[in-house]
């Protein structure tokens, strides 16, 4: 399946009196990995919630694949959106693959038909199907279980994933190396991805488009370079600076 896109229209959002969001708009077109960047507490998680109505807006609009998520069923929505998120969230009883198989299994795929695809999924993370596949979470260590959770998000063939800090539980060296695949699957598959990250580094190297988050506010969103070239704000000039600065992993 192809991407279909993701768009928030002057969505706000707060938590009693707490604003997290205010006005926000953005458009992540279909194919596109668009990274949300911005310091701990800016309201990241929050907007990646919006899309898959896990938190709902105050005002303003999100739209998935052109309608408003307010009028899709939450079900039908969640099973045509992956998610992953750093705690990742297996299930501990159950083999690596019936996790994978979950949502396939959820929207009836034939036992046959829900194999093939875990095992399609866990070989395009890098893992063993037949060893790893058959292992309980806790015998993995932290970087696999994280692929585990990127091919549970993929594996019903979704239109658009929404990562959460995918990476971030995951040593330096393993996680450049998720990095670098996660950059040329998501080309490949031609899926839509919102991708969230405090990262500087992690957001250069993964994003099509970066929308910077801070203060409850988009402060620019642009191509990588552009960021660096043409920063909008004294935030965004910080963040990039900060990024150049830092000694490398
Ligand atoms: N369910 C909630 N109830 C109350 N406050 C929340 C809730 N979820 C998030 N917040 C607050 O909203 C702000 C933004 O949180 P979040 O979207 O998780 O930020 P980020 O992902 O950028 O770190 C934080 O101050 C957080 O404490
Ligand atoms: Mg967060």
């Amino acid at each position: 399946m192809s991407g279909a896109s993701i768009e928030f229209r002057r969505v706000s959002k707060a938590f009693g009196d707490r604003r997290v969001l205010r006005e926000v708009s953005l458009e992540i077109r279909a194919g596109e990995t668009c990274v949300l960047l911005g310091p701990s507490g800016c309201g990241k998680t929050t907007l990646l919630r919006l899309v898959n109505r896990l938190e709902e807006a105050d005002s303003g609009e999100v739209l998935f694949a052109g309608r408003e998520v307010a009028r899709w069923d939450p079900v039908a929505l969640r099973r045509r959106i992956g998610y992953a998120i750093q705690s990742v969230g297996l299930f501990p009883h159950l083999p690596v693959r019936a996790n994978v198989e979950l949502v396939p299994r959820l929207l009836g795929w034939t036992r046959e038909r829900r194999r093939a695809r875990a095992i399609e999924m866990l070989r395009l993370v890098g893992l063993d199907p037949e060893d790893v596949g058959r292992r309980k979470p806790h015998q993995l260590s932290g970087g696999q279980r994280q692929r585990v959770g990127v091919a549970r998000a993929l594996a019903a063939d979704p239109e658009a994933l929404l990562l959460d800090e995918p990476f971030g539980a995951v040593d330096p060296i393993a996680r450049g190396r998720l990095q670098s695949e996660f950059r040329s699957l998501s080309r490949r598959l031609g899926m839509t991805v919102l991708f969230v990250t405090h990262d500087v580094r992690e957001a250069f190297r993964l994003a099509d488009r970066i929308a910077v988050v801070a203060e409850g506010v988009i402060q620019q969103v642009a191509p990588p370079a552009k960021l660096r070239s043409a920063p909008a704000s004294g935030i965004v000039e910080a963040l990039v600076r900060g990024a150049e600065t830092e000694p490398a992993p």
